[in-house]
């Protein structure tokens, strides 16, 4: 059954392209229902409207600091397209926690990080001056903490000593593209549940996915 799904975005929608490029396969489990913005100028509508996704814009600048009536107006558009999962792409508002209980275990959210390391602003910077030689992206549940939740999947990334916070965000924002579109396929088709603080999968592990940084041979 095709499960009905609306991606929040505030800017670019690179990830949102992403999701909407794999659910265009026939037998992809999941049906890009509706995106919506919380900025009338976030370039990623114009992406949606030409992919013939339906498109919304609650601007959340009136709303100020009353985040509960801003998400009012956001539930009553999911409950009139019959959502049924949420997909984050770089949607830049925070939620109150009476909406994030309520779609706990059905909201997803991409960070360009391998969580619980670098969340919030500027990961790649944090991931730099740290001096990780490996980075990479994570798609979890979303929770009322900020860029932490259950993990759904992470894809990893080296990082090179030239690296800058652009060109390590490039490098990232690839594997952005593959991990989502593959954990929105897991949790459409319930292969992922939620146990205690972390998550169980029914997908397997490859003993050749590995990633060693720096390479010496
Ligand atoms: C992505 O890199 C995403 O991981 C990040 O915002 C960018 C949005 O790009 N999200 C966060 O940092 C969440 N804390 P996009 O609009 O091109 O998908």
């Amino acid at each position: 059954m095709m499960r009905r799904v609306a991606i929040l975005i505030s800017g670019r929608g690179s990830n949102m392209t992403a999701l909407i490029e794999a659910a265009a396969a026939e037998s992809f489990p999941a049906e890009i229902a509706l995106v919506i913005s919380n900025k009338a100028d976030a370039p990623g509508l114009a992406t949606a409207q030409a992919n013939g996704v339906k498109t919304l814009v609650i601007e959340s600048k009136p709303f100020g600091k009353d985040r509960a009536g801003f998400e009012k107006l956001l539930q009553a558009a999911l409950d009139d397209h019959q959502i049924e999962l949420i997909c984050l792409g770089g949607f830049m508002r925070l939620f109150t926690a009476e909406f994030v209980r309520r779609w706990y275990g059905r909201m997803l959210n991409i960070h360009p990080s391998l969580l619980p390391s670098f969340p919030g602003l500027d990961p790649h910077g944090q991931a730099l001056r740290a001096g990780v030689k490996i980075s990479g992206a994570t798609v979890h549940f979303v929770i009322p903490e900020t860029d932490a939740g259950p993990i759904v999947m992470q894809g990893a990334v080296p990082v090179s000593d030239d690296d800058t916070p652009d060109t390590l965000a490039a490098r990232v924002l690839d594997i952005e593209h593959k991990i989502y579109p593959q954990a929105l396929r897991l949790l459409a088709t319930s292969g992922v549940q939620i146990v205690g603080e972390a998550t169980r999968t029914s997908a397997g592990v490859c003993s050749d996915d590995n990633l060693i940084a720096p390479s010496v041979i």
